[in-house]
């Protein structure tokens, strides 16, 4: 029964374009029914009202939401975090990131200290919840500026631990100057040229604010340069995502501004460009 149901889906969704046709065909059906994709070969049957959900879910993919708005989470690292429209849904890709923050966070506590760590441009709360729940000794903070996007965060980070802020990076957590460990952060970092070729799901269903960031894409992680220059700690490292076109341009950034040492970037699982980290001198 499920497998007819998923061949008419993957058929409709690959006929509009979706990216994983059969994987969000079968995502959908076990949402429905209240599985997982590896269980739904056991689903013997289907009522009328689950077909009839299921229909209104694969029309809704079919045209272009974002599978994550339909199901209600995105998985990150370990975690489940709750989405919707107003917030950036966390990328596969920014893991990454996360774990390198986590590395660099641990790496503190086997020396006896207590990690001060700051997710600069935070959305779902992603990256600061992944460190927090990684590294319980940590002291994280996090920031973002969309309305909606920092009460999808604040849900995401209730009980965490995590302090949350709403405002922008660029003038975020003066209390923390010289204070901080490791700053995280994926900014914006699409060229607003750019945007025909963005994706349907996030060019019409992720807020313009989490993507877009002036003619080269670099206007955001200009300003985190400045502000993990300001929040760190001599010594202390950041980390910042970038477009996989921007393996020497992001890194070009903090080279040129005269502070940082150890500057190098990072490939994806992909071997494409990712993200970069650099060391504010001592
Ligand atoms: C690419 S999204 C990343 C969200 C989250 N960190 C993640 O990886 O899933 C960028 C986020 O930065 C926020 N943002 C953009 N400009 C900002 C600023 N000046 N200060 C704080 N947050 C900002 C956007 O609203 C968006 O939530």
């Amino acid at each position: 029964m499920t497998r007819a149901l998923l061949r008419e889906a993957t058929a409709r969704l690959a006929a509009a374009g979706v990216a994983s046709p059969d994987h969000d065909a079968a995502e959908l059906l076990a949402h429905v029914l209240g599985t997982t994709r590896s269980r739904l070969a056991l689903v013997e049957d289907v009522t009328p009202e689950q077909r009839e959900a299921y229909d209104a879910l694969v029309t809704r993919r079919a045209a272009r939401e974002p599978l994550q708005h339909l199901t209600g989470v995105a998985g990150f690292r370990y975690l489940e975090l709750a989405v919707g429209p107003g917030v950036f849904v966390p990328r596969p890709e920014t893991e990454l990131l996360a774990g390198w923050g986590v590395e660099r966070a641990q790496g503190l506590v086997a020396a006896g200290r207590v990690p001060v760590v700051v997710d600069l441009c935070t959305g779902s709360g992603a990256v600061a919840l992944a460190v927090a729940t990684e590294v319980p000794a940590a002291e994280v903070h996090a920031v973002e500026l969309g309305e909606a996007a920092g009460e999808w965060a604040a849900r995401n980070l209730q009980g965490s631990g995590v302090e949350l802020r709403h405002g922008d990076m660029a003038d975020a957590f003066g209390d923390l100057d010289g204070t901080v460990d490791v700053v995280l952060c994926n900014p914006p970092y699409i060229p607003l040229e750019a945007y025909e070729s963005v994706a349907a799901e996030a060019r019409d269903h992720d807020p313009h604010l989490a993507l877009f960031s002036g003619d080269d894409g670099l206007d955001a992680l200009r300003v985190v340069e400045r502000v993990a220059a300001r929040l760190l700690r001599p010594g202390g490292v950041l980390g910042v995502e970038h477009a996989d076109v921007q393996g020497t341009s992001a890194p070009a950034v903090f080279s040129r501004a005269g502070r940082w040492s150890d500057v190098r970037d990072h490939p994806d699982l992909a071997g494409r460009p990712r993200y970069a980290t650099a060391r504010l001198a001592r």
